[in-house]
């Protein structure tokens, strides 16, 4: 053991060591409401394997620098590893009076090993330490989330490619308004559910740095190595400001933000199939397995996790909010308050990653009702916005081409008609080019096969845009 270890060793230890870290400075005990009030214990357990993790590193690197011995950091480290058991196997009583995840475990170690546990916080405090554990945890929360996404995306991309030539009404406004293919449908989710991907792999860009060795909040006159810990947890940088690294919870903010993205993605899904598996549209079977019966009415088979899914969304806005508004005002550097950080964070979790499992299933079990929906296709005047187009490409000016298209609808309808059944001599006296026209515009299939834009719903695009996510996520076509 070098000189520097050596003092640390001799120095004396408090007696009130034992009961709380800190209780040194107090004459009292602590009263039983304030501890019950401050302590974070039933969260933050599931911090334990993250806390461990980074207690490893850093006693190794207390090793390595010289301020605690070799043996000592091997003994702290095997400590650790047993005290992670005793975590897995449930053997640790938790109490509000050890406040957090990490003085049970530093307690725990103490008991291990006596004074060699009391070197572990050495030129760290629980400001950074709780900073980094809770960092840990929120680089493998969006790991999760990103691989959650991905399969959700195959999903999609492989109930697309089932769905074929189906052809969907398309809304705007919940008012039919054009035909999509059904494929061009599923893609749009899969769309959303990219921009969530790319969004949650940016934030771990900002997770994925190191507050250790920051300290309480001024960093440590100890000679530590910041670096070797970073590689060590596999961090891609250092926090720079040791008062910005420990009261830093953008992260949260930001994995929240991202979260609460996916949650309004996933209510909007679970809403439309919440109203296609109604009776009136019929668009959709739900997989038995997915739904819920009434206690009262034997026919019912119901949508109930397609609706809690749309209103845990706003669970996981508010856990956002809730943040957001802990953290506005706060002063540098660590105050309590940031305690709150964790159940908001790992409820929106809990809620958007089970609701990616649950909607993944879904979409496999899934069975649009081809032929059901196809039978109501002429319904709607769907084929109206193609044939104004025609009308403008046969040189009609646009707006006057919508008013004799508009017109049209309006006598179809008051007739009880569609656009193609409409006589030949009320077309010939709304356009003379109407009847050619109408020969190859009118109709769903023609419809469909007018489009041509990039990205829209044309079935020569849908086709390639399939191959394109069949590869991109890996997918054999
Ligand atoms: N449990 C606290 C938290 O989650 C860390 C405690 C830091 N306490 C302190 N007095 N500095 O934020």
């Amino acid at each position: 053991m070098d000189e520097l270890a050596e003092k640390i060793a001799e120095k004396p230890v408090e007696k009130s060591i034992e009961q709380k870290p800190w209780s040194g400075r107090f004459k009292n005990p602590t009263h039983s409401l304030v501890e019950a009030f401050t302590s974070s214990i039933k969260t933050d357990v599931r911090l334990w394997p993250y806390d461990i993790e980074a207690s490893k590193a850093h006693a190794l690197m207390l090793g390595s620098v010289g301020l605690i011995s070799s043996e000592e950091a091997k003994s702290i480290a095997q400590g650790l590893d047993a005290v992670a058991e005793d975590f897995a196997a449930d053997r640790i009583v938790l109490s509000d009076a050890q406040e957090d995840i990490h003085m049970h475990i530093e307690a725990a170690l103490i008991a291990k090993l006596g004074d060699t546990g009391r070197k572990l916080h050495t030129a760290r405090s629980r400001n950074d330490q709780v900073a980094t554990s809770l960092r840990l945890w929120t680089r493998d929360a969006v790991d999760t989330l990103v691989n959650g996404l991905t399969s959700l995306q195959r999903s999609l991309v492989i109930a697309a490619q089932r769905a074929g030539d189906t052809v969907l009404p398309g809304y705007t406004h919940l008012q039919r308004a054009q035909p999509v293919l059904a494929a061009h449908y599923y893609l749009a989710h899969v769309e959303r559910f990219e921009r969530d991907r790319q969004r949650l792999k940016d934030t771990r860009r900002r997770v994925n740095q190191l507050p250790l060795g920051s300290a309480a909040l001024a960093g440590t006159s100890l000679p530590i190595d910041r670096h070797a810990v970073m590689r060590s947890l596999k961090f891609d940088g250092l926090c720079n400001n040791s008062l910005d690294a420990v009261s830093d919870r953008d992260f949260v903010a930001e994995t929240l933000f991202a979260m609460s993205m996916i949650a309004t993605h996933l209510s909007g899904i679970a809403e439309e199939w919440i109203i296609w598996s109604s009776h009136e549209y019929s668009f959709l079977d739900l997989p038995d397995e997915l739904c819920t019966g009434s206690s009262i009415m034997p026919h019912k088979k119901n949508p109930d996790v397609l609706e809690l899914m749309r209103a845990r969304s706003g669970r996981v806005v508010g856990a956002l909010q809730n943040l957001l508004m802990m953290l506005k005002g706060l002063p540098l550097a660590y105050n309590r308050d940031l305690q709150e950080d964790k159940p908001a964070l790992f409820d929106a979790f809990d809620t958007v990653h089970a609701s990616i499992q649950i909607l993944t299933l879904m979409v496999d079990g899934a069975k649009l009702r081809g032929q059901h929906i196809e039978s109501g296709l002429h319904h709607g005047f769907l084929d109206a916005t193609t044939l104004m187009e025609a009308l403008i490409e046969v040189g009609c000016p646009m707006r006057s081409a919508h008013s004799i298209v508009g017109q049209l609808v309006r006598t179809a309808e008051e007739q009880g008609l569609t656009l193609a059944e409409l006589p030949a001599k009320t077309l010939s006296g709304a356009h003379p080019q109407l009847n050619d026209i109408a020969k190859r515009k009118f109709g769903i299939k023609n419809t469909l096969a007018a489009f041509r834009s990039h990205g829209s719903t044309a079935p020569t695009m849908v086709a390639s845009e399939i191959k394109r996510w069949l590869s991109q996520l890996e997918l054999k076509s």
